[in-house]
């Protein structure tokens, strides 16, 4: 089974795997947030940051490997009555627009290491000059807890990882440390994460 395919099957049903109102860090930079600003959601999953993104006002593009996770963020665009662009691709051989985009949301997304150098570098290129990327990922620290994050260690996010992936952007905030998560069935507890948002 691909990657794909078994997000594809974690998102089977019609519960959402976490939750269907957004991030608590990206809804948090709403005050950083303007109509009609261009927004990429990178591994969107089922939507739901794409979708809140899209209801402040924001053109949002949606991209995930897993067909059945934007099927899921189709139909949450459609309930809420918002316009949202979905794109079924896997980011390290997807085409980057560049310098396209005003906000790049990348929510619990964690790659190996090498595509998760060439998924920021495409991150980078795809921000316009003064785009915020705004990051969330789980850290080392993570290991036994039992609120999500992937097993495999070398996966894992850390505000060391993030300066150096996004060296080239000023970073506006970058705390690593204990959050309570409360997303959906996946995400629910006491959590080790990196919350970051940086500047093109
Ligand atoms: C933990 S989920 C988070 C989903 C969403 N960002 C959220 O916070 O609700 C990680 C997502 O990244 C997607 N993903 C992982 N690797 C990917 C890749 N190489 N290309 C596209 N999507 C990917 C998965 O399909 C999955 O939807």
């Amino acid at each position: 089974m691909s990657d794909a395919a078994a997000w594809d099957a974690r998102y089977a049903g019609g519960v959402f795997a976490f939750g269907e109102s957004p991030n608590r860090h990206l809804a948090a930079q709403d005050w950083r947030l303007r109509a009609g600003m261009r927004a990429l959601a990178l591994g969107d999953g089922e939507g739901r940051n794409g979708v809140w993104l899209a209801g402040q006002g924001l053109e949002v593009t949606s991209v995930d490997w897993s067909a059945a996770g934007l099927a899921k963020a189709d139909a949450l665009a459609e309930a809420r009555g918002v316009g949202l662009r979905t794109v079924v691709a896997d980011l390290v051989g997807w085409e980057w627009p560049v310098g396209a985009f005003d906000l790049v949301a990348w929510i619990f997304m964690h790659l190996p290491p090498e595509d998760r150098a060439v998924v920021a570098a495409g991150a980078v290129a795809a921000l316009a000059p003064g785009g915020l990327l705004v990051l969330e990922g789980f850290t080392p620290a993570q290991e036994g807890r039992r609120s999500g994050g992937p097993r495999d260690p070398s996966l894992l996010w850390s505000a060391t990882l993030v300066r150096e992936h996004f060296a080239g952007l000023e970073v506006l905030e970058c705390l690593e440390g204990t959050v309570m998560l409360d997303e959906g069935p996946k995400h629910q507890g006491p959590a080790e994460v990196v919350r970051a948002v940086l500047r093109k």
